[in-house]
């Protein structure tokens, strides 16, 4: 054999072998156990106590910040208690980790967006959405007719009033009811519970929101609804207001953790291959003009709601929602940004952290 550098490197490689060797023996088992052990052991767990001592760590910092004002522009969302304050936390491996008030439910609101899109690429696929509406963010309000305008509803991200409004006429279906219930049901199947509406809630949205009405009206105008948009309107605004908790929310955002499949009931809720679109829509304007301060704070596709909720998904890893009615400017809940934010930063929920080697 012809010797080359390579052959070279072996051959002092054989003379040094019974030194390694005389080495390994002299290391203990125990000591090669320990050592196997570690090397096995996977990086990126976060151990239970880790996840329920962040939860209540962030719990006992916020609980008694007053920052934010409940959205008063619903009515009866003004009447809600702006003290109620709940965390939970359901990893893809079904386990929860919760504290603060978890009974009261209040009305999912713009979080509702995130499940009917996704009830959408279902049924046509995510590029329905894509040539239909859109998913850029607007960078606007989430209710702004100027962002409308500017591209002739064309622009219009999902996660924002004219693009979910849309997406809400979508929903393949003959009748009103039969829309609803397929609506009501996807939402359901992620909760991991029969959810329902808070009638209140949607009788003072139906009987304020014509600026919706006028969204969706626009909307129509442009081509993007096909048909009857104040149905679409009022489909959407009962979808506003179904009743959810904070388990309920963090159940939902950890289906989408874990691939569509709700890790609690063991329920396939959407298809995998879709997961990662939505994430992107919610990743792009889940906190509406606020979106890319969030990411920069979290990493994590997230989606608010004037209701006081906001869900979060650190894909593979742990679905989060917090409860807490006072919202600031842009619409989003002033506790909940920073319990999130807090908890998932503790435990290594952001998706964008390169694990060290
Ligand atoms: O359409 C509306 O104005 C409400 N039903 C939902 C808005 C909303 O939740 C915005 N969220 N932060």
């Amino acid at each position: 054999m012809t010797e080359t550098p390579a052959t070279r490197r072996t051959a002092s490689w054989r003379r040094l072998l019974p030194v390694v060797a005389l080495a390994l023996l002299a290391i203990s088992p125990p000591a090669l156990a320990q050592k196997a052990s570690k090397k096995a052991a996977p990086a990126a767990a976060t151990a239970g106590p880790a996840y329920q001592d962040a939860v209540n760590a962030a719990y006992a910092k916020f609980k008694d910040l007053k920052e934010g004002k409940n959205a008063d522009y619903i009515p009866a969302l003004a009447e809600v208690d702006p003290n109620i304050y709940g965390i939970a936390l359901v990893t893809t491996d079904g386990k929860v980790y919760s504290t603060g008030d978890l009974t009261s439910a209040v009305s999912i609101q713009s979080i509702s967006k995130v499940f009917t899109m996704a009830k959408v690429m279902e049924e046509q696929g995510p590029d329905a959405i894509v040539n239909n509406m859109g998913v850029d963010a607007t960078g606007q309000a989430f209710n702004s007719i100027n962002a409308i305008e500017q591209y002739k509803g064309s622009e219009m991200n999902p996660m924002v009033n004219p693009g979910a409004i849309t997406a809400t006429s979508m929903v393949s279906g003959s009748t009103r009811d039969e829309i609803w219930n397929k609506i009501l049901a996807f939402h359901s199947d992620f909760a991991g519970r029969p959810l329902a509406v808070n009638q209140p809630v949607f009788k003072s949205e139906a009987e304020t929101n014509q600026r919706n009405q006028a969204i969706a009206m626009l909307m129509y105008a442009y081509g993007h609804i096909k048909a009857e948009p104040l149905r679409a309107c009022d489909i959407y605004t009962e979808q506003c207001a179904i009743n959810v908790n904070a388990k309920d929310l963090a159940t939902m955002a950890a289906t989408l953790a874990n691939g569509g499949k709700n890790p609690v009931t063991g329920k396939q809720c959407m298809k995998t291959e879709n997961v990662p679109n939505v994430l992107a829509v919610m990743a792009t304007a889940g906190l509406y003009d606020d979106s890319g301060k969030w990411l920069f704070m979290t990493g994590l596709p997230g989606k608010s709601g004037v209701g006081g909720g906001i869900i979060a998904v650190s894909p593979g890893k742990f679905g989060i929602a917090v409860i807490s009615p006072p919202l600031d400017a842009a619409g989003n809940s002033v506790k909940a940004q920073k319990t999130i934010a807090e908890v998932s930063n503790a435990v290594g929920g952001n998706p964008y952290a390169p694990k060290p080697r």
